[in-house]
């Protein structure tokens, strides 16, 4: 495929080989998402996504999603959220931060492993009365176990899968989870941005079915009771309908 973009006529030009260019309006929506998805990529290659940190912990995701999240957690007001995968605890942090602020809801946080500093640098964040840290393995029992204890009947649960991101962990997860997700909450596959990655210099060539967005899929066949579906935009005054993400088909809604 080629690309370009030609800012003196205001078009957007592709070519993928055939028998016709296609010109778009530079201004336009279709552009718009085009050239979205193409800064995804290079920013992606380019470790975009690990420049950012909340209240003072590293955050490994992109801005947009955890604006989209926070949209999310503001109209479900879980009692509970529960992410796989902590690294630094930024996103921990931020989800806290959020129960703070609405004066609702907890964290529990789980990890292989949470190394020594990030572990001292979260036990002394101002957000850690919030946050619970269960160190093992996201789909092992005991772990599962562990986090089904904690969360009690009738609360509102949110579940965030950001640990091991190959297919097969992300759908044992979602084997493992799913059940403690609330009605019209969400189970969240995260990075399945990976399916679009398998040809970027930093990607892997199994990516493109190797991901969290095929397991998601996959989980969601089986599952009539959950429905992938992005969440609606609280507000929009644009034209615009499609997430910019690292997270494409990621949001599984419980019916
Ligand atoms: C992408 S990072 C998490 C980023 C974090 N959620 C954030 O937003 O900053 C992935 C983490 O998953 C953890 N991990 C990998 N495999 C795991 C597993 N099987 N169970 C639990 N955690 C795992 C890694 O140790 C790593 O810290």
């Amino acid at each position: 495929m080629k690309l370009t973009i030609d800012t003196d006529n205001k078009k957007f030009l592709l070519d993928d080989g055939g028998d016709e260019v296609r010109s778009l309006d530079l201004y336009s929506k279709e552009a718009f998402e085009l050239i979205s998805h193409l800064w995804l990529k290079v920013g992606w290659n380019q470790k975009y996504p690990y420049t950012f940190s909340w209240m003072g912990r590293p955050i490994i995701q992109l801005p947009e999603d955890m604006i989209r999240l926070q949209e999310v957690i503001y109209r479900i007001k879980p009692d509970v959220i529960i992410e796989t995968g902590v690294a630094h605890g930024g996103s921990l942090v931020y989800y806290a931060s959020l129960c703070k602020a609405m004066g609702n809801g907890r964290v529990i946080g789980i990890d292989i492993e949470i190394r020594p500093h990030n572990r001292k640098a979260i036990e002394s964040h101002e957000m850690f009365p919030y946050i619970t840290l269960i160190e093992g393995g996201s789909t092992d029992k005991t772990i599962v176990d562990q986090v089904k204890l904690l969360v009690k009947p009738g609360e509102t649960v949110l579940v965030i899968l950001d640990s091991n991101h190959t297919k097969q962990h992300v759908l044992d997860e979602l084997n493992a989870y799913h059940d403690l997700v609330t009605p019209g909450s969400y189970i969240v596959a995260t990075d399945g941005i990976m399916r679009d990655l398998h040809d970027v210099p930093r990607g892997s060539s199994d990516w493109d079915w190797n991901n969290p967005a095929a397991a998601a899929a996959k989980f969601a066949r089986k599952h009539p009771e959950f429905i992938i579906e992005q969440p609606a935009w609280p507000f929009n005054e644009s034209d615009l309908t499609e997430n910019i993400t690292h997270w494409p088909g990621a949001w599984l809604r419980r019916k």
